[in-house]
């Protein structure tokens, strides 16, 4: 597992569980096996790979071994950039050589909300099954000093909204072909800017609006597990997104399901 850490061997990929994305896509796709021989999925914030891995999972099983699997993505944060093809290099060497899945990003880093200004990215509009992803939540984490960070380039959570949620919607929307899902892992989040008026930023409504407006159906959402350490121990009645599971406090996010 250690070949599969991005930073410096230190950062798990268990952010996004590789387990639910490789559900998520062989669910979407599973419906279109019998007629169809080669699937385009893009990620528009490659993060630390869980949703590449997850992908690479699902293109060794026997169901996908005769289907090719193009799989896009980009990000911005520059020192991990490049280790996404030594991500599928670790894969093919190690665990699984995959002659079926193929993986592309831009040259360089470059963000999401500028995509379709490459050719690459451009060039397939339409033609995309499956998006699937875990954006920034605004500025509560923030990754790197990149300056393409959403966070950095949009300062306020309203000029956010606008230069990064809404495009991040708009290319996905340009990208998927008709009927194409669009997976949308994102939580609602205590602001952190001191000069944010709101408290808790409505993220997931914002983008409910905001994919409706574009043209987007809102089918539903998912509630993902997510990973949490052994000594976990938030009050549930004080944090909307723990619930109890077989006694045990888990913490959840939602992923919001959109059709085009
Ligand atoms: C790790 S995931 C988010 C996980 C989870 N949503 C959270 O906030 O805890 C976010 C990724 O989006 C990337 N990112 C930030 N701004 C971006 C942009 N403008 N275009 C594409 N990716 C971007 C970050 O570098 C990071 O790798």
């Amino acid at each position: 597992m250690q070949g599969l850490r991005l930073v410096n061997g230190n950062q798990p990929m268990q952010n996004f569980p590789i387990g639910i994305a490789k559900f998520i896509i062989e669910n979407s796709l599973q419906y279109k096996l019998n007629n169809q021989e080669e699937f385009n999925i893009i990620d528009p914030c490659l993060g630390w790979g869980g949703r590449t891995v997850g992908t690479l999972a699902l293109s060794s099983t026997k169901r996908f071994e005769n289907k090719i699997i193009n799989f896009y993505g980009t990000d911005v944060h520059e020192a991990i950039y490049d280790r996404y093809g030594m991500l599928v290099e670790f894969w093919n060497n190690y665990i699984c050589p995959l002659p079926n899945f193929h993986f592309f990003k831009p040259l360089e880093p470059t963000p999401y909300e500028d995509i379709l200004q490459d050719k690459l990215f451009k060039d397939k509009a339409g033609t995309f099954d499956l998006a699937l992803t875990s954006p920034p939540y605004f500025a509560i984490e923030q990754y790197s000093e990149d300056q393409n960070q959403s966070f950095k380039k949009f300062n306020t959570y309203n000029s956010w909204k606008e230069g990064f949620l809404k495009p991040l919607i708009f290319n996905t929307y340009i990208l998927l072909k008709s009927g194409g899902e669009f997976y949308l892992n994102i939580s609602d989040v205590k602001s952190n800017v001191s000069n944010s008026v709101l408290n808790e930023l409505p993220l997931i409504n914002d983008s409910i609006i905001l994919a409706k407006q574009i043209g987007f159906r809102f089918d539903g959402k998912y509630f993902m597990e997510m990973p949490t350490h052994a000594n976990f121990s938030i009050d549930i009645s004080k944090n909307k997104k723990v619930r109890l599971r077989d006694e045990q406090r888990h913490k959840y996010e939602p992923i919001l399901v959109f059709v085009k």
